[in-house]
């Protein structure tokens, strides 16, 4: 009969004769819950004949590098180049306010490290990658278009960086989409089957250009990068803390290029609003904000004040989608 293990124990045997013996496999991991759990079929498969990248692009939230990382080596066996390249986004996004440049010039800087890594690759294997693994889902497959003229990147052009269609031409890099017949549930008990662990399968979603996309304005400007990570960590542990993380799709801080008025200790002080955003859904497509408790936003709202230098306002986000879109850019 049909089941998770056939399916698991078919894909394997799909893959190993798409691969062959001979061939390599290229896969770019974004620490997400798609590109984890096809990149552990595909390793499963063909082993040491896959190559999996994970970028840093200094968008990443708190500890992010590491603990992912530590996810793909200790708990996965992952074979994973990361590369650091913080310093390399960063710089591109220097004065950058418009949403959808940031995202293009996110995109083309990804590309450029996947051309670099098939490069090195190809020197030291003596031949080129053959495949790239992608974690497309079925929903991926059968939607077809973002909403005209929303000027928006939705889930399947979303991925357009990590799409053989957005890398050179030059790379002729055939595409492996293991997971491109099962929605995110079945994805998610696939990756269950394979060991991945639960608190990673059940992650929220984020976004290909992280960060960028919720500090309002310019990414670079003062310590925003730091205090969203410091905002963000604080709000994501107490929800956690108080058994709500999996009720929520998606909870996040955003960064406003705003500062207000306070007075904090003795001293008047002119510093951030960070504002709190956390939504259910069933697919992103639509979502409503969620109703904490007063008295836990009120202590998160504390603790962020006397633990975050340089915030001293909070403010919750209450539309849903729509009107609102999830993240603020
Ligand atoms: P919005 O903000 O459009 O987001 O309501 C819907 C879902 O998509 C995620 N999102 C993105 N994911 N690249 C991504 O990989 C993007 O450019 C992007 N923009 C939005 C968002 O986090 C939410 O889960």
């Amino acid at each position: 009969g049909w089941s998770m293990e056939n399916v698991l124990d078919e894909e394997i045997k799909v893959i190993k004769s798409t691969v062959g013996t001979e061939d390599h496999v290229i896969c770019a991991l974004s620490g997400g819950v798609d590109s984890t759990v096809a990149a552990t079929l595909v390793h499963k498969a063909i082993g040491g004949r896959l190559h999996c990248i994970f970028v840093d692009n200094g968008l990443l939230r708190f500890k992010e590098r590491e603990r992912v990382m530590e996810t793909f080596e200790k708990d996965l066996h992952l074979p994973v180049t990361c590369v650091d390249a913080t310093e390399q986004f960063l710089s591109k996004l220097k004065g950058v306010v418009d949403p959808e440049t940031k995202r293009k010039i996110i995109g083309k800087e990804f590309i450029c490290i996947f051309d670099a890594f098939a490069h090195d690759l190809e020197k030291k294997l003596g031949k080129r990658p053959t495949y790239l693994v992608q974690g497309t889902l079925y929903p991926d497959v059968i939607e077809s278009c973002p909403p005209p003229g929303s000027g928006r990147t939705h889930s399947h052009t979303i991925k357009s960086h990590h799409n053989v269609g957005g890398l050179p031409k030059d790379m002729k890099l055939k595409l492996i989409e293991p997971l491109k017949l099962l929605f995110k549930d079945e994805v998610r008990e696939l990756g269950r089957i394979l060991d991945v662990p639960q608190g990673f399968l059940k992650r929220h979603p984020f976004p290909g250009p992280g960060l960028a996309v919720r500090v309002l304005g310019d990414v670079t400007q003062g310590n925003a990068l730091d205090i969203l990570r410091q905002v963000d960590e604080i709000f994501i542990q107490s929800i956690k803390d108080a058994g709500l993380y999996d009720t929520i799709w998606q909870a996040f801080a955003v960064f406003l290029p705003v500062r207000s008025v306070g007075v904090q200790g003795d001293q008047r002080t002119h510093s951030h609003v960070v504002a709190l955003r956390a939504v259910t859904s069933q697919d992103g497509m639509t979502a409503d904000w969620y109703y904490f408790e007063h008295k836990f936003l009120d202590d998160v709202s504390r603790k962020i004040c006397n633990s975050v230098r340089g915030v001293n306002r909070i403010v919750q986000d209450i539309t849903s989608k729509p009107p609102s879109t999830i993240e603020w850019e």
